[in-house]
């Protein structure tokens, strides 16, 4: 029997449906609320309100749990690849050896860049930050591929993911070589889909570049473990801008401005800046914890906290062990791990964090794989992108296909002025 809960209301009573997903969260329907009552719910930053019901990603928050499409993320770290992953989040199931083959053929295929758009990086100031320029770049898909934008019509969608899926890492180096001067390098068809990302961003057309197993592994492992994170900022984003109807490049590069926020993808790079700053200001890590409490210059410890997870971040603990072994393998010696180690220690004893549920995230570790590795700081988000983007896409399509689809648009409590009578200028 379904069941509902009762709300009683200005002397009235009335039943909202309960919802039940398949992992047991309940949610309280409260679509007739403002019709039956005259209430709307108010909730900022939508931390307690459900936008949609979803197939595709599962967290437990307390218990430091991620699964995409019901598998744990920690089978997938270690046995998939990304674009399996992506095939995965997006289609809904794990494809099949001929299934995969088609996939990855076809976004193969679909790397290089139209032309005109080395000389659309090129009016770009030197200094453009990486995630402006994909942000524009895969807005600007728009204008490159406006024949197949259509929501509704399959062939669009298939064709519009396939370049996307495609294209983007040859966006984001395209950026980064921009940004230093770099000759711009066409995709390489025959490297795989991380390799060929490499290869664009450190090589150059006077001598042959190998990208080492250890770091095209890295990327991957990086990328699967930022491909969906559920009803995040710049998911949320994504949805929403989408639901006007408007095309899934549009969307997706709203979603790239969400991502680049300090608070959210961003402190990827805020994170290194911090331990960077710690190393070069000779600031104990013990110091820098007591300011980040007090709010003081660093306003936060970044890479700490996180509106979901209250236990632990389960991809932080894969990155971490990854930091790890990649730097050992490598031959790297960093002071900035040590400082990290350091500061996520402190913290986890101290009682501030432990009272407010702060763990170190999925960007604690991940800036001090991308900084051995050769990365810019201002790439780490770029690269995040990368990752996110089927996600995007499969939180994207989903919305589209769900029967209760409807355009995003949250209602408020309006609390400015009351009717005023209009002065004229020369009366003021
Ligand atoms: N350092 C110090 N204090 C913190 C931190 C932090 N990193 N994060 C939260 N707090 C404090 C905050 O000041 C507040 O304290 P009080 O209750 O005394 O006012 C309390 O903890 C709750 O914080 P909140 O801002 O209400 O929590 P939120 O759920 O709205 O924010 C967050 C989540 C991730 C934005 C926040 O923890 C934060 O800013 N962290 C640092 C930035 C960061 O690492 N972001 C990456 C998130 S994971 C990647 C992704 O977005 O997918």
């Amino acid at each position: 029997m379904a069941r509902s809960a009762e709300l009683h209301l200005d002397g009235r009573s009335i039943e909202l449906p309960i919802i039940e997903g398949s992992e047991g969260e309940r949610a309280l329907d409260i679509r007739g609320l403002r019709d039956k009552t005259g209430y709307i719910t108010l909730d900022p930053g939508y931390a307690n309100t459900g936008s949609c019901q979803s197939t595709i990603t599962f967290i437990d928050g307390e218990k430091g749990i991620l699964r995409y499409r019901g598998y744990p993320i920690e089978e997938l770290a270690e046995h998939s690849n990304f674009l399996e992953v992506a095939y995965l989040l997006i289609e809904g199931r794990l494809p099949n050896p001929q299934e995969f083959d088609n996939f990855e053929g076809s976004i193969t295929r679909h790397t290089m860049l139209h032309e005109d758009f080395r000389r659309f990086f090129g009016f770009l100031p030197k200094d453009t930050h990486p995630m402006a320029a994909c942000s524009a770049a895969v807005g600007a898909l728009s204008a490159f591929y406006s024949d197949s934008l259509d929501p509704h019509n399959p062939r669009h969608m298939e064709i519009s993911v396939h370049r996307l899926l495609a294209k983007m890492p040859t966006m984001a180096a395209y950026a980064y070589k921009h940004s230093i001067g770099q000759p711009f390098l066409y995709p390489r068809n025959d490297l795989g889909y991380s390799a060929n990302f490499l290869h664009m961003m450190f090589g150059t057309p006077c001598e042959p570049y190998e990208a080492d197993p250890v770091i095209e592994k890295a990327i991957d492992l990086l990328l699967i473990l930022h491909a969906d994170h559920e009803q995040n900022c710049s998911t949320s984003t994504v949805r929403l801008v989408g639901s006007s109807m408007v095309n899934l490049f549009a969307s997706i590069s709203a979603g790239i401005g969400a991502l680049w926020g300090p608070s959210h993808g961003g402190a990827n790079q805020k994170v290194i800046e911090m331990l960077e700053e710690i190393r070069d200001e000779g600031i104990s890590a013990r110091e820098f914890v007591e300011r980040a409490k007090r709010g003081e210059d660093t306003a936060r410890l970044m890479g700490f906290g996180h509106r979901v997870y209250k236990n632990f971040d389960p991809r932080m603990k894969i990155i971490k062990k990854a930091c790890f072994d990649v730097l050992e393998k490598l031959g790297v010696h960093t002071k900035l791990l040590e400082i990290a180690v350091e500061l996520e220690e402190i913290a986890l004893k101290d009682d501030y964090f432990v009272e407010r549920k702060l763990y170190p995230n999925v960007d604690f570790y991940s800036g001090v794989i991308y900084n051995a590795i050769g990365t810019p700081a201002n790439m780490f988000t770029a690269i995040f992108a990368l990752g996110r983007l089927p996600g995007w896409i499969a939180q994207w399509s989903e919305m589209h296909a769900d029967p209760d689809f409807k355009i995003g648009r949250p209602r408020q409590v309006y609390t400015g002025e009351t009717l005023l009578e209009y002065q004229p200028l020369s009366e003021r």
